[in-house]
């Protein structure tokens, strides 16, 4: 305390004033930036260089890094040229070249763009008017076309933006379809800041971005049996994916936890199913979420997880096998335990009744029957299961078991292929025994199948599946699982997969080195959160800013590791939190501010000498102070 007094006393003595903020015209601001050295350095604003000095977003678009602080970088070929200029928003124009102003896609799309823009505005009364005009120029091939994403949408898209002396600006997007053109909307809104010195919108007014997606399958899965998550909570993550140009919104709907979904013809399964009659998705409710993402460049895919994960909602239908079997933990990895019973005919019609209004509502170009942890100990505790086995021949070991899995599987898919019109949609399965030698080779089509991995990311199995041709999405869950880590909930300690994944693992996890040589035949990956310990009021910092890291890896496959985008990620975490998503925090506020200061790395390499010096001193006094212990020395008193 006396300490800081004296140096306070000596500062002030040596000429040391504090700033006059009001002075300057900017109310209550002290700090300003200023790019040093390719690093952005707090300032204290002064009258001698509060002309000079801008705001961190503005100083860090163009300080230290040619892409700004894109998030994920772009791809292709990059050119940002340090001028801004500042935006009139009251007047900004959006050109679409041949799309008829009223389809509601692009509608939607041009709303969601001026609500990023107003969410960087503080305070729209204080805005400084003025600026230049800004007209946003969309050109695609496919006008006019209903937007469906597919395996082979092309999402790649130019952005040119150039500004003029009579006072406009024209920012340029080129794309081949909506989903690249909407990709380039949201990189040019990264390019618009705000500077809260000169209280202005400002955008980078002479860049030109090429840029397109390394990995075509970029995805979240959120479980909303375990906990339910209302819609309004979907759509927010829905709005971060869209930030990050993530395609992929996985929707495991149900689970033998809960059921619910509105079936139409079994209006039984959610009332029986859901938790409350609240905690339902309604037709309208889904159909809201799905026209939701595809505004957002998101393909909302349905998963039906059978013929494990199924239970509740099932009940007075006879159609499953040990629901809620105790101890569970013989028959199932988590409670409550239940299974279809593949050899009760009519469960395939209730099954095709789901697929229906599936199919209806989502028109999936990709769909997921699960294929989750299927436990031989429940199909054999069912006697009917056993009589049915042992009357046709079969035996009751595993690969009975599996072949009665088979026969399941392919049931189900018949019921699929029935609803899609005959329409082959490829199906995801996750890996589990079935997906595993032998049986693999016997019920599984590899054309027809799209493995998702969920093992380890060094497992051997992966490369087992690969190289028999399946295509395949990782989500190895020592990386991608973002529910790891927290407290148990079937036994005290910590949850099955703890501990909690960094970031950097997240971005550091390497689908080249995970695949080998069959990268071709791996879509891309998906972070997952499975819901037992987790509901819509943890969800943002479960998912945000790890989900971003996952972008950024997918979409554009960095060669440089997590280090180097760091600085850039603290910044985009201000982003979601600006768009109303709870990211959490990784670092004090401080480390933003002062860029560079905090990593270990940066500090040993800058000052190898101090440390080792600062540690040596350390060593002398511990052995001092242990000289003192041992000894009563007089000069220890
Ligand atoms: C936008 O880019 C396209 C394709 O590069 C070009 O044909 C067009 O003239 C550009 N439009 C404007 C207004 O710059
Ligand atoms: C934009 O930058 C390029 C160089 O990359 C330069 O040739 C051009 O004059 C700049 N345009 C404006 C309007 O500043
Ligand atoms: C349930 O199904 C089994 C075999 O499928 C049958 O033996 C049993 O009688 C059924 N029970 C009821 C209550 O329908
Ligand atoms: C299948 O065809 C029927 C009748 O033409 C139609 O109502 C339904 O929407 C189609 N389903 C799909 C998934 O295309
Ligand atoms: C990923 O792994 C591949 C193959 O092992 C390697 O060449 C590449 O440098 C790795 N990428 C990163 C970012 O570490």
């Amino acid at each position: 305390m006396r300490c800081t007094a004296l140096a306070i006393a000596l500062l002030v003595a040596f000429g040391w004033t504090p700033a006059p903020g009001a002075a300057l015209g900017a109310d209550d601001l002290i700090y300003g930036y200023e790019c040093s050295n390719g690093v952005c350095r707090k300032v204290e604003l002064s009258e001698e260089n509060f002309a000079r000095a801008i705001s961190l977003p503005v100083c860090r678009l163009f300080c230290g890094s040619n892409i700004g602080t894109l998030w994920p970088k772009p791809t292709g070929a990059v050119q940002l040229e340090p001028l801004t200029r500042q935006v009139d928003v009251a007047t900004i124009q959006f050109h679409l070249a041949g799309v008829d102003k009223k389809d509601k896609l692009w509608q939607a799309t041009e709303q969601r763009w001026l609500d990023l823009l107003e969410a960087k505005i503080p305070n729209r009364k204080s805005l400084k008017e003025g600026g230049y005009q800004l007209n946003i120029v969309l050109n695609t091939a496919d006008n006019g076309v209903p937007a469906r994403l597919q395996l082979d949408t092309d999402e790649s898209y130019e952005l040119n933006i150039g500004s003029n002396s009579a006072g406009q600006i024209t920012a340029n997007i080129t794309a081949v379809n909506f989903f690249g053109a909407r990709h380039g909307l949201e990189t040019l809104n990264q390019l618009i800041v705000y500077d809260d010195i000169r209280r202005e919108i400002q955008v980078a007014a002479n860049a030109s971005i090429s840029d397109a997606p390394v990995y075509k399958w970029r995805g979240l899965l959120l479980d909303t049996s375990r906990n339910y998550f209302s819609v309004k909570a979907i759509k927010r993550t829905l709005d971060g994916m869209a930030m990050v140009k993530l395609n992929t919104f996985h929707w495991h709907i149900t689970d033998s936890h809960s059921f619910p979904l509105e079936v139409s013809k079994r209006p039984e399964l959610a009332k029986l199913g859901a938790y409350t009659p609240s905690k339902v998705y309604t037709h309208s409710d889904v159909a809201d979420i799905v026209e939701y993402g595809r505004v957002r460049g998101i393909r909302v895919m349905p998963e039906f997880d059978s013929p494990a994960h199924v239970g509740e909602g099932w009940q007075h239908k006879n159609m499953t096998a040990c629901f809620n079997a105790q101890p569970w933990n013989k028959y199932c990895v988590e409670p409550p335990c239940g299974q279809l019973d593949p050899t009760v005919d009519g469960m395939y019609d209730v099954l095709e009744d789901i697929f229906s209004d599936m199919f209806k509502l989502h028109n999936p170009d990709v769909f997921h029957m699960g294929g989750d942890e299927v436990s031989v100990a429940c199909w054999n505790s069912s006697p009917s299961i056993r009589n049915w086995m042992t009357q046709r021949g079969w035996g009751l070991s595993e690969a009975d078991f599996m072949r009665l899995w088979g026969h399941y599987q392919t049931e189900a898919l018949s019921r699929v292929d029935r609803v899609a019109n005959g329409s082959h949609t490829p199906i995801i399965l996750w890996t589990s025994t079935l997906t595993n030698e032998p049986y693999i080779d016997d019920y599984l089509n590899p054309l027809r199948y799209i493995i998702q991995i969920w093992t380890t990311g060094n497992d051997k199995v992966i490369k087992k599946i690969l190289k028999r041709g399946y295509r395949i999405i990782v989500s190895n869950y020592d990386a991608l699982y973002l529910d790891c880590g927290g407290g148990g909930w079937v036994t005290d300690g910590n949850n099955w997969c703890s501990p909690y994944i960094g970031w950097q693992k997240v971005y550091q996890n390497n689908l080249t080195k995970i695949a080998g040589d069959y990268e071709h035949h791996v879509l891309g990956a998906e972070a997952a959160i499975w819901s037992e310990q987790i509901d819509e009021y943890t969800l943002d910092n479960r998912f945000w800013p790890r989900a971003s890291a996952l972008a950024e890896r997918l979409w554009s496959n960095p060669s440089e590791g997590w280090r180097q985008a760091e600085s850039r990620l603290l910044l985009h975490r201000e982003r979601l939190v600006e768009n109303g998503i709870g990211a959490e925090a990784l670092q004090p506020q401080w480390c933003l501010q002062n860029e560079n200061e905090c990593p270990v790395d940066a500090y040993t390499q800058r000052s190898d000498g101090l440390w080792l010096a600062s540690q040596l001193g350390l060593l002398l006094v511990g052995v001092l102070i242990c000289a003192c212990n041992k000894l009563h020395m007089k000069v220890c008193e």
